[in-house]
Order: C-alpha cells, then sequence, then structure tokens
C-alpha cells in the first residue's frame, strides 16, 4: 500500500482523520510534528521560541524525509509541511497526498483555542484567513482534496478509504 498523506491548514483534522483512517487500514498512523517533538525532546512552541519558523522548518524537513522512506502509513503533516516543494516531492515518493480542505469560518472556531500552535495562538481571524490565503497555491500540491465542513472525521476518513481501494 501506498502511504496515504494528510495535508491541510492547522486546523482541518488531519490528525484526528488520520488515526480513524490508520485503524481502518490496519496501518501505522504518524504524525509529522509528534516525530518532531520526540526527535528534539522539546514542544512545537519551545522549536520556534529557540530556533524561529526557519529553523522549526528545517527540523520538520528532516524529519519529513526520514517519515517519507517509510511503506504502509498514514502520514499526518503539520500544516506549514507544504511550504517546501522538497517535502513534497519526498512524500509523493512513496505516497499519495490528500488535502483536507476548509473554510475560514471553520478554521477560526477551530483554532480559538491554540496556545500550542505558534502560528495561530491569539491571531485575528483576518491573519488566519491571510495565512490560509498565502499558502493557497501550496496546498494545491495534492492528489485528492476533501472539504471537511459538515463532515465527520468518521465520514472522511470512509472517503479516503474508498480512493485507497481503488489505488
Ligand atoms: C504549522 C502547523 C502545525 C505545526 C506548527 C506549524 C503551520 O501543525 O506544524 O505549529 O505552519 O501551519 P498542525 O497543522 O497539525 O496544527
Amino acid at each position: 500500500m501506498k502511504n496515504v498523506v494528510l495535508t491541510g491548514f492547522m486546523g482541518t483534522g488531519k490528525t484526528t482523520v488520520g488515526k480513524i483512517l490508520a485503524k481502518k487500514l490496519g496501518c501505522r498512523f504518524v504524525d509529522t510534528d509528534e516525530e518532531i517533538v520526540r526527535a528534539e525532546g522539546k514542544s512545537i512552541n519551545e522549536l520556534f521560541e529557540l530556533y524561529g519558523e526557519g529553523g522549526f522548518r528545517d527540523i520538520e524537513s528532516r524529519v519529513i524525509a526520514t517519515l517519507s522512506e517509510k511503506k504502509n502509513c498514514v502520514i499526518a503533516t503539520g500544516g506549514g509541511a507544504v511550504l517546501r516543494k522538497e517535502n513534497m516531492d519526498n512524500l509523493r515518493k512513496k505516497g499519495i497526498i490528500i488535502l483536507l480542505r476548509a473554510d475560514i469560518d471553520t478554521i477560526a472556531q477551530r483554532l480559538t483555542d491554540s496556545s500550542s500552535r505558534p502560528l495561530a495562538n491569539g491571531q485575528t481571524r483576518e491573519a488566519l484567513a491571510a495565512r490560509l490565503e498565502s499558502r493557497r497555491v501550496y496546498y494545491d500540491n495534492h492528489d485528492f482534496a476533501f472539504d471537511i465542513h459538515g463532515e465527520s472525521p468518521m465520514r472522511i476518513a470512509d472517503k479516503i478509504l474508498d480512493i485507497c481501494k481503488k489505488l
């Protein structure tokens, strides 16, 4: 089985959907943020404080390069992983890229309590909308996309499962 790689803005449910999907597929679930925290022994907030966004992205790229070598995994990526083409090229070698998409109102609502997300914490709806807009072209780099609005994580996982069966 190819890896199933979930991309999407913060708050689109990549981790929740990914865990359900991995269970349904009977395969391993990995989350790039979790792997980063494990590898560095520091929280995402601490890594941003210590190294800035650029330093965090370097660590993220290293972790993604390693995870991309794995097989039979569902991989949930951090919302900014799409920003480096190198990450996407690596992830695509053994995986299909699935974008989870949401409108700004859904995203803003889901990110109200974002103390563990340095790029969302304390941000206004307008600031989040601007970041989402600036990333649109990067999120376009996908094989399949699903709108999460009004759908349960279980239903999204089932839809992705249907695609996996047809591959
Ligand atoms: C980020 C998203 C976060 C995490 C970091 C940066 C982003 O992951 O990687 O805070 O730039 O969009 P989630 O999308 O899982 O929140």
